[in-house]
């Protein structure tokens, strides 16, 4: 039941048109299907489709019944010329399916979601992405219960019908594969308007959402219509029809999906206002409004030919949303951010069990490859070429890549040899980031004699699941020299092409002592091992011009203080210098938002070797308590002149919001009366949600009236708005106090809690597994709770519980006691009958 990427045959039957007739209903939906099929090659096979839980009713070959019967999911059609035409009908049940692929229910809506294998739930197809169809889709339902008909491409007919009925013709002119396909049906209202294109083209926006929403879209809208004109201007690409619909659903396993002409979003990346959403909201929103545009060229005209290439649309598409928000605000602080998720999640990823490269070449459920590895690390891989050729280099690279392969699908390896072929270099060693899984480290060593530095700089990559040996990786390095006593950069900024396990740079005619800059903008998704005394990382944390760097010598310093039980004094100087330099004006508050938060417990367990929960998170607290203690007439100052930001949503206010809520943690940290009277404040006189939940996240952690009050406030205040009851569970499971579990335990009990809805389960459960201290509970509570859930979970949908095993996989990384409890865990999933595969597969790898 493994597929392999070395197993790739081409298909034996194309499908040139589709036309599918669907009368929609929540609990017996009839599908019927014309497909034209056409014999691919020189051979005899048959005809084989997929499908998945279809009642078949009918199936006629060129217009004959046949008497083909399924045989599980494949139904192999015996075809005797080189084409024909297909026409199967099925019924299928939008109401008991609770797997949210293929068509659904999500409050009163019928909506689809087909990437990666769903569309086999909806109709026997050829289920793989290098199969292209032209779709010509009928729709039909009662007009009362789904008077909005929506599917990809041009609306056609509308048809009136006897019976309250009535149907909606929709034709899609470009080819896609199925994984594309997608039908909404319901009583929707929209926010509407219009994007002009470079070439003059008229499109039709519309954003649907239920009626009480649609003024929550307006910031969606301004995102999706920056990211049209972004793709013009910065990569020449146009949209190419005469509308673009988005649907908000609340019901949804991933963040959104790029249907050609039809986006299918969670509604948490559509729905935001200041009462609701926070700045991170805001954000998230126009990030993901553009990732699912610009899938439009990096996705569906050109697209995958198979799921290994999975990162050729995702990585992609990843960097360029990545490239489109740090131009909409402060660039440095994005990628900021980027790093840090990449860190948070995929470093972990690479350095345990479930390890694979961004383009894997083996899985048994592609579901469980839509990974931060296949996304992020892969956004870093484009971002490397980007650095390695040029802006210049990069656009011609891509321009070359939509001119050979517009239409096609095509693998990773098309793609890097348009890159190769539009700027002349070779990239041969460069792919070994396609195929080689885990984390390169890079140790820096350096020598001064005189007036001459050399460095040196070594490259390593240890061993992951199924590759006992590495080969070198060829990754750009950015550095720069900083004068030890100037404060000044030395020189310009050199990028180092890393290709030999080692390379020695020399440096002469230096007039000071020195400090590397290292690694700049995070150019390579790489550690980086440098010694450093804590005095000079204090001094790059004042001093280093590129604001990656500098942020990351304050993380290094801060790593290195809360791994002993030192006295965190040089943590505590260099923050109170920041918070000056912010104070002056010298760093802008969202950096110094940034600079000032100390590492998560998580990421202190990563750089150890054998994670110490206890020590951990002891050494934080008292270390957030002597930084509290210390600095709080800055922690004031900085509350005082930057809370009160009113809604704004510039860079500047949203840095000053941020830097707020981190100045009132370490206040209400502090204890006194005057701290949680703050906080009780600014949660009462909050004007956006970043204020409301940032006072209610300073107090959770607190045994105090005004956290049980601002508690019982926030669900009261915003019961029935689902995406904001997602932030009252989360910040519950998140608190580090000792009863978490327990209340999580009751939480789970809540009326307003459900494993069916993905974004509940990730806010309570999701959000419990990453609470280190509380999730890791010596005796093994936490893992209980997490598998129950899981197990749980499969029943209804084995996507969503196959993602909550991730956390159990890195039991290799906690003491022998943890380990065995985690192991105990994953092995009493593994055991339990009638597991889903997805399950199945992410708890054996995990204990493999
Ligand atoms: N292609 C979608 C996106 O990145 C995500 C699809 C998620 N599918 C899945 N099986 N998890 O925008
Ligand atoms: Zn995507």
């Amino acid at each position: 039941n493994e597929v392999r990427l070395s197993d790739y045959r081409p298909p034996d039957w194309l499908v040139p048109t589709v036309a599918l007739d669907v009368r929609l209903d929540v609990d017996r939906t009839l599908v019927t299907s014309r497909l034209t099929v056409t014999r691919n090659g020189d051979h005899r096979r048959p005809l084989r489709l997929d499908g998945q839980d279809l009642e078949t009713r009918r199936i006629l070959v060129d217009g004959a019944p046949v008497e083909a019967v399924p045989n599980g999911e494949e139904l192999v059609l015996a075809i005797p010329g080189d084409s024909a035409v297909v026409e199967i009908e099925v019924a299928i049940a939008p109401r008991t399916n609770t797997r949210l692929m293929g068509l659904y229910g999500s409050d009163d809506l019928l909506v689809t979601q087909c990437e990666a294998e769903g569309f086999r739930r909806i109709t026997w197809f050829p289920d793989r992405p290098d199969v292209l169809s032209l779709y010509t889709v009928r729709l039909e339902g009662d007009a009362a219960q789904f008077p909005i008909l929506l599917s990809n491409g041009d609306r056609g007919a509308a048809e009136t019908l006897d019976g309250g009925r009535h149907a909606v013709t929709w034709t899609d002119p470009w080819p896609k594969p199925s994984y594309l396909f997608a039908m909404v049906g319901g009583q929707l209202a929209a926010l509407r308007d219009e994007f002009v294109t470079m070439n003059g083209r008229r499109v039709e926006l519309a954003i649907w959402t239920a009626a009480a929403d649609v003024g929550r879209c307006s910031h969606a809208m301004a995102a999706l219509k920056a990211s049209m004109d972004w793709d013009e201007r910065i990569y020449g690409r146009e949209y190419d029809l005469d509308q673009f619909n988005i649907v908000a659903v609340s019901d949804f396993n991933a963040g959104a999906m790029e249907n050609k002409g039809l986006n299918v979003f969670n509604s948490k990346y559509i729905l935001a206002d200041s009462e609701t959403a926070t700045d991170a909201d805001f954000d998230a929103v126009a990030g993901v409004v553009a990732h699912e545009y610009f899938h439009n060229w990096t996705g569906n005209r050109v697209t995958c030919r198979d799921w290994f290439q999975l990162s050729l649309k995702e990585g992609l598409t990843v960097f360029r949303d990545q490239q489109f928000s740090a131009d909409q605000g402060s660039a440095a602080v994005r990628r900021i951010d980027d790093v840090r998720a990449l860190r948070a999640v995929q470093f972990p990823e690479d350095a345990g069990p479930h390890a694979h490269p961004i383009r894997p070449d083996h899985y048994v459920e592609i579901g469980n490859f839509y990974t931060a590895t296949v996304y992020n690390k892969g956004a870093e891989v484009i971002r490397m070429l980007h650095t390695l050729l040029g802006r210049d280099g990069f656009r011609r690279g891509t321009d070359l890549y939509f001119e050979r392969h517009d239409g096609q699908a095509v693998t990773c390896e098309d793609w890097v040899a348009a890159m190769e072929a539009a700027t002349g270099r070779n990239l041969t060693q460069f792919r070994r980031w396609y195929d080689q899984a885990g984390t390169p480290t890079v140790t820096v060593h350096m020598a001064r004699a005189g007036r001459q530095l050399t460095v040196n700089l070594a490259q390593s990559l240890a061993a992951t699941p199924g590759q006992p040996s590495k080969a070198m990786m060829h990754m750009p390095f950015r550095l720069a020299l900083i004068g030890r006593d100037s404060g000044r950069r030395i020189g310009d900024e050199r990028l180092v092409e890393l290709t030999a396990g080692e390379t020695r740079l020399v440096f002469e005619d230096l007039d000071e002592p020195v400090l590397l800059s290292l690694n700049r903008g995070f150019s390579a998704p790489v550690k980086v091992v440098a010694p450093a005394s804590r005095a000079d990382l204090a001094f790059l944390a004042g001093a280093d011009d590129d604001p990656f760097a500098r942020w990351e010598a304050m993380q290094r310093l801060s790593l290195d203080v809360l791994a002993t039980d030192d006295d965190p004094h040089e943590l505590v100087d260099a923050i109170a210098a920041t918070l000056a330099d912010g104070a002056a004006g010298r760093l802008d508050p969202a950096f110094v938002g940034e600079a000032v938060l100390l590492p998560t417990e998580a990421f202190i367990g990563d750089q150890a070797s054998v994670v110490d929960v206890e020590s951990i998170h002891r050494r934080r607290e008292a270390a957030r308590a002597a930084i509290a203690a210390v600095l709080e007439p800055q922690w004031w100052q900085a509350w005082h002149w930057h809370s009160g930001t009113g809604t704004a949503l510039n860079a500047g206010a949203k840095g000053a919001r941020r830097l707020a809520n981190v100045a009132l943690a370490y206040l209400v940290t502090a204890g006194s009366a005057e701290a949680l009277a703050a906080a009780r404040q600014q949660y009462d006189g909050a004007a956006t949600m970043t204020d409301r939940i940032g006072a209610l996240s300073a107090l959770i952690n607190t045994d105090t009236p005004e956290r049980d009050a601002c508690l019982a406030d926030f669900y009261d205040r915003f019961a029935g708005n689902g995406d904001v009851i997602d932030k009252w569970f989360t910040v519950q499971a998140l608190s580090t106090r000792a009863d978490t579990l327990e209340q999580v335990q009751v939480l789970l009990r809540h009326k307003d809690f459900t494993l069916h809805n993905p974004n509940r389960l990730r806010a309570l459960v999701g959000a419990f597994a990453a609470n280190q201290r509380r999730f890791h509970a010596a005796d093994g509570s936490g893992y209980r709770l997490l598998a129950d859930q899981l197990l749980a979970v499969d029943r209804i949908n084995p996507q969503s519980a196959a993602r909550l095993a991730v956390p159990l996989g890195r039991w290799q990384r906690f003491d022998a006691g943890r380990g065995a409890l985690m192991q105990a865990q994953l092995q009493r999933i593994a055991g339990t009958a009638g597991v889903s595969k997805d399950v199945m597969e992410m708890a054996t790898r995990a204990l493999a």
